[in-house]
């Protein structure tokens, strides 16, 4: 697919792969954790040295599935200092996720991995990672943080929720508020595309409502880079 030479990567066998073996647990060797997928891997390199200069006490998460991500940052940031993290996820998956789907996923099987990986990762470190759930859809959940008084309280954000256009973009908007000056905000799969047999469809990836958001945005913010099908910005004001 043409993700595929853009990134060198095939996303589209990764989510082929995850559809085979949806209800075969795959068991880190060092670790109890129960992943069935390996989506996050890739962004470790790029993450950890961004994660070690910015050392973020406050990080929200959107998107946690099983929780890669979820137990790589706390790993990564509570090996050395207490952290909150905030996760905001439905649990029903997106569209891709249900019956006949591109990654069609038992949800509930999937909830209940986040929370033994999550479980396995606190356990392993030397410091607190404070896991808030905000279990519901973002649209619901981003602005409750806000009614909450969290304007501007996050260091990290990262945005793996929805990869529908629309709501990637309210996640864009959202997140910015929430987003400390000086903060950054990650979208994973800006090159994603859904393998749909009638093609690609533009309102069904992340990339125009990223690219919508980055240009609109484009005095508040300053691109970091975009390795890896990710997006790095850092807000720069108000
Ligand atoms: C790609 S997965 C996240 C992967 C995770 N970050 C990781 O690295 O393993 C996307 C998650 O977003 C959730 N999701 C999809 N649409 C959502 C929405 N509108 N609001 C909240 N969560 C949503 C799904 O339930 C799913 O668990």
């Amino acid at each position: 697919m043409e993700v595929a030479k853009e990134t060198g990567k095939d996303y589209g066998d990764d989510i082929a792969r995850v559809a085979q073996i949806k209800s075969i647990k795959m068991t880190t060797m060092e670790t109890n954790y129960v992943f069935t997928n390996s989506w996050f891997d890739r962004h470790k390199a790029v993450w950890s040295p961004l994660l070690i200069e910015l050392g973020p006490a406050r990080v929200l998460e959107v998107g946690s599935y099983e929780g890669n991500s979820t137990t790589y940052l706390i790993e990564t940031l509570a090996s050395h200092r207490n952290v909150e993290i905030h996760c905001i996820d439905s649990w029903e998956g997106g569209i891709e996720h249900k019956a006949g789907g591109s990654a069609e996923a038992d949800m509930t099987e999937v909830e209940a991995r986040f929370h033994h990986n999550v479980m396995v990762a606190q356990g392993g470190v030397s410091h607190e990672a404070r896991i808030i759930l905000h279990k519901g859809f973002s649209n619901t959940q981003l602005p409750k943080l806000l009614a909450e008084g969290k304007q501007g309280y996050f260091d990290f954000i990262y945005i793996d929720g929805s990869h529908q256009a629309p709501d990637v973009l309210l996640d864009a908007v959202l997140g910015f508020e929430l987003l400390r000056t000086q903060g950054i905000l990650v979208f994973d799969d800006y090159l994603w595309q859904e393998p749909l047999s009638s093609g690609v469809d533009p309102i069904r990836c992340p990339k125009m409502a990223i690219d919508a958001f980055t240009n609109i945005y484009c005095r508040k913010l300053k691109l970091i880079s975009a390795p890896l099908g990710q997006l790095y910005m850092q807000k720069i004001s108000q």
